[in-house]
């Protein structure tokens, strides 16, 4: 798909499909009065005849109109003006896009971004527009032998503005949408592909594939290399797979030489049977999803270096699969981590933790500014926030300010849930320095304590995305999340930290 802006008169776009909106009370936005004066009013017609009730989510088309030059107007349902706030404007372009799909043209010029969305600025409403659009017309259809293709596929769409003066900021907007948009879509191919394509050594070959596109360093660890580190932790998740586990490491250079970097540390189960603390049958398969925090690494870094962020940023990824088998850790198992923290292994089914404890002591090399880990990490976590907020938690009330502040801005909110040392009890051992589970209450917040245990030497934060990374029933599906969290982040301190200036935002 192409996207683009265009400015210019609406009765000369020549196009498969003009969009605009209507509201509720038959209001019709600045574009579809322009288009309802150049149709000698039979728009405003259609809205008071009760073709159109403007109701969100409705829509209605037009062929031929005479007066336009566009093949087709489609109206969009903006519901009541007085609720039409972000989410709406987000339902309506997706509600657009599908529409425009179904329709068969092969272009469509959408006049959506000239509506006021509370106070967002016209390079929001277009970056977001693009995101949505993007969304709407994903699908995953790589693995089906016969792909369903519309015969007129669309092949471009433009976002409209009205003044030549607005390009600029419209095609600002543009460019992020595109550049997080494309490392949402990354996400959502790598955790929406199945266990047995999407190993370790498939995570490591993306990693390397995308470092040489994009222009990133990486390095990949083998087994040897992680046993000569002392990564047995998380070795020892990857005893009952047959899969060797690999340690990726990526680095984005885009700041000052020295500049500390900001470090994003993924989760990556590429399946997770429970190992022998089995899981039940039930919904097994979604555990292909868990290395959705290892693919939203990845998609931020692809998103980081289309948009060249000038700032240094490194993606840590260990990955390896949960299995059964003869060599497989056993309950009771005592490890020594990376860090020299013992650990009795009580259920192999808190294997997140494990793997994720000795990437947090490793990326203490790189002297980070900050550290923050993504991970499908709790059942518990569903519980608690349910499919809509991501669980946060922090050693540092600024960065976790920043962090929700992303989230809230790019529409992909997290949620603070608290890391205090009155859960941390729940981790006591009789044999060694902790247990990897902490009991059923409070299961997020017990496994985010754990790694608070390997975290002390830097700020630090755990996103906990097992509800948030992929959607279940019908609909079953990666969400590309917290790419857009991660990006903006960085997107803000990329803003604070100018190249070149050396300049780190204070903590
Ligand atoms: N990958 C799961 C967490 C998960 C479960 C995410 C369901 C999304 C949906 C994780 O490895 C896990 O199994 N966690 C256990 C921890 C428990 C054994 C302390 C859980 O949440 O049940
Ligand atoms: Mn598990
Ligand atoms: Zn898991």
């Amino acid at each position: 798909m192409e996207f683009s802006i265009e400015v210019g008169s609406l009765e000369k776009q020549s196009t498969a499909c003009v969009v605009v909106g209507v509201f509720e009370s038959g209001k019709l936005s600045a574009s579809a009065k322009a288009l309802d004066k150049l149709s000698g009013g039979l728009i405003s017609d259609l809205v008071s005849g009760g073709d159109m009730d403007g109701k969100s989510g409705s829509s209605l088309v037009l062929h031929r109109t005479p007066g336009i030059a566009a093949a087709r107007v489609l109206l969009v349902g903006l519901g009541k003006e007085k609720d039409f706030h972000e989410k709406e404007y987000l339902s309506a372009v997706s509600n657009a896009v599908r529409q425009v799909y179904g329709l068969g043209g092969a272009d469509a010029m959408i006049y959506l971004p000239e509506l006021p969305v509370g106070k967002r600025d016209l390079a929001w409403k277009v970056r977001h527009a693009t995101l949505v659009a993007q969304d709407a017309l994903y699908r995953f259809d790589q693995l089906k032998s016969k792909k369903p293709e519309p015969q007129r596929p669309l092949r471009q769409i433009s976002f409209c503005v009205n003044r030549r003066s607005e390009v600029s900021d419209a095609n600002a907007g543009l460019a992020e949408g595109l550049a997080i948009g494309s490392g949402v879509e990354l996400a959502k191919n790598l955790g929406n592909l199945p266990a047995n394509l999407c190993t370790p050594s498939f995570l490591a070959e993306e990693a390397k594939n995308l470092a040489k596109d994009y222009g990133l360093a990486v390095e990949v660890l083998e087994r040897a290399d992680m046993e000569k580190l002392g990564m047995n932790t998380l070795l020892s998740v990857a005893r009952g797979s047959h899969e060797p586990p690999k340690f990726i490491v990526l680095r984005h250079a885009g700041g000052a030489a020295g500049s500390k970097p900001v470090v994003l540390v993924g989760k990556g189960v590429t399946f997770d049977t429970g190992g022998i603390s089995l899981k039940p049958g039930a919904e097994m398969d979604e555990m292909k999803y868990d290395m959705c925090g290892a693919a939203s690494v990845l998609g931020t870094m692809k998103a980081a270096a289309i948009m060249a962020l000038p700032l240094n940023l490194i993606g840590v990824i260990p990955a390896t699969e949960n299995m059964p088998g003869g060599a497989a850790t056993k309950p009771g198992d005592i490890i020594t981590s990376m860090s020299g923290q013992t650990v009795e292994i009580l259920n192999t089914d808190a294997e997140g933790r494990l793997i994720l404890c000795d990437a947090l002591t490793y990326v203490e090399r790189f002297d980070p500014d900050c550290v923050v880990d993504i991970a499908t990490l709790t059942g518990a976590c569903v519980i608690a926030l349910g499919n809509v907020a991501s669980g946060l938690f922090c050693n540092d009330s600024a960065l976790t300010e920043e962090l929700l502040r992303a989230g809230v801005e790019a529409q992909d909110r997290a949620w603070q849930l608290p890391l205090w040392d009155d859960y941390q009890d729940q981790l006591k051992s009789n044999f060694a320095d902790m247990a990897n589970i902490g009991g059923r209450a409070g299961g997020s917040i017990t496994a985010a304590c754990f790694l608070s245990r390997f975290t002390k030497k830097y700020t630090w934060a755990h996103v906990d995305i097992a509800g948030t990374a992929w959607r279940s029933g019908k609909e079953k599906g990666a969400t590309g999340r917290p790419v857009p969290l991660l990006a903006h982040f960085l997107l803000e301190r990329a803003i604070q930290a100018p190249k070149g200036s050396g300049k780190q935002k204070s903590k």
